[in-house]
């Protein structure tokens, strides 16, 4: 059996991941210092899928108990989502967020390489392109000038794996560019739960719908799209999760550096989310017109050929199920995992 370490396990993407790795039949190790999640998420992950995993609640960055965590299992490659990721945060707290982000990644890679497991995929993001010229954006876009630390977090990271990969060829590394992952698993008992005051969109639309903030402000409706309000590539959670099992698929070819691009191709606007997610209510969502957000751009989707043509992955779920999967993980759950 095949174990894989899956940093950031507790969070949003890492416990959906988790639950199609158990279903893949991997061995699942968690390292989570829950931070920004909670040990709930993994009860449901066994409650999904009737399968154990094993925690470590545990820092990346502290390397006598990753030491440990590598010493008491054998692991075949490592699934790194650990990090911070509050854009508006990172402005505010850049020393934290270089340090997390960065110097966790640095001590737990070292960790990787004294245990001799170097298969790692890393949870980047389409913000490493920065403003881009033309959508759909390729992986071949050039990278771009992020605005803000937590976008350089990942950017750097990608840098500084590529250098590992290419200096010792044993290392195999791919980079996952996410897109804007929504929705919830079908089952209702996991999902995205924010703390505090949501800042991305769909978080901040279901608190609407559940009555715990008034409306929905819509940040521009000035932009050069069909509405004028900024258009993003959703991609439903479980897609990607699903995209991870096809990544250490590919990890276990020994592909050297790879690099794909995480969506569905198709561009949805701030007011298309909106009124998917009231007819998935069932009443409309109320939204005012307010200023742009400062650091926003117009528009942002991918081109995910290459990763169906070498990943054999294609996202099959579209905004409909996004919006009433994370209406569901919602209404079940008006106070997410607490
Ligand atoms: P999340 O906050 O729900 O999950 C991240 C997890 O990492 C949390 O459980 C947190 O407790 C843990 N963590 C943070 N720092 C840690 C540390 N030093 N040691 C151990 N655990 C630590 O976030 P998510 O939305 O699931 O994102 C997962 C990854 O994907 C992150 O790296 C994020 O930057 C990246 N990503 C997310 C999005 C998005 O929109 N959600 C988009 C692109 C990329
Ligand atoms: N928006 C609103 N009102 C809100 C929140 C967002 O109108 O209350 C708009 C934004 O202006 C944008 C769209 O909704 O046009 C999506 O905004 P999000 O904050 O949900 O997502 P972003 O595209 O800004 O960024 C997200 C993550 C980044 C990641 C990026 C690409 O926050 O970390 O997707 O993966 F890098």
């Amino acid at each position: 059996m095949s174990t894989i370490l899956v940093t950031g396990g507790a969070g949003y993407i890492g416990s959906h991941t988790c639950v199609e790795l158990l279903n893949a039949g991997y061995d699942v190790v968690v390292v989570d210092n829950l931070c920004n999640s909670s040990r709930e998420s993994l009860n449901r992950v066994k409650t999904i899928t009737g399968k154990e995993l094993k925690f470590y609640e545990a820092d990346i960055a502290d390397r006598d108990a990753m030491s440990r965590v590598f010493e008491e299992n054998d692991i075949l490659g490592v699934i790194h989502f650990a990090g911070l990721k509050a854009v508006g945060e990172s402005v505010e707290k850049p020393l934290e967020y270089y340090k997390n982000n960065i110097s966790g990644t640095l001590e737990m890679c070292e960790v990787m390489r004294k245990y001799n497991v170097k298969n790692i995929i890393f949870s980047s993001s389409a913000t490493v392109y920065g403003d881009p010229e033309t959508v759909p954006i390729t992986e071949q876009c050039p990278k771009g000038v992020c605005t803000n630390p937590y976008g350089w977090t990942k950017s750097m990271l990608e840098q500084i794996l590529t250098d590992i990969q290419k200096a010792d060829p044993e290392w195999n590394v791919i980079l996952l560019r996410y897109f804007n992952p929504i929705g919830a698993h079908k089952s209702g008992l996991m999902g995205e739960d924010p703390n505090g005051i949501p800042n991305n969109l769909m978080p901040y639309v279901m608190k609407v719908a559940i009555g715990q903030l008034p409306q929905v402000n819509v940040f521009g409706n000035d932009y050069p799209t069909p509405d004028g309000t900024g258009v993003r590539d959703y991609i439903h959670v479980v897609d990607l999760a699903v995209g991870h099992v096809k990544a250490l698929e590919k990890i276990m070819e020994n592909p050297g550096i790879k690099i794909y691009n995480l969506g569905t191709g198709i561009g949805y606007s701030v007011l298309d989310v909106i009124h998917n997610v009231s007819k998935a209510v069932g009443k409309e969502i109320p939204y005012v017109i307010a200023d742009r957000r400062a650091g926003d751009i117009a528009e942002c989707y991918a081109d995910a050929t290459l990763a169906k043509e070498e990943l054999g992955w294609e996202a099959e779920n579209g905004i409909k199920e996004m919006c009433e999967d994370s209406w569901n993980w919602q209404k079940k759950n008006p106070n997410g995992y607490r």
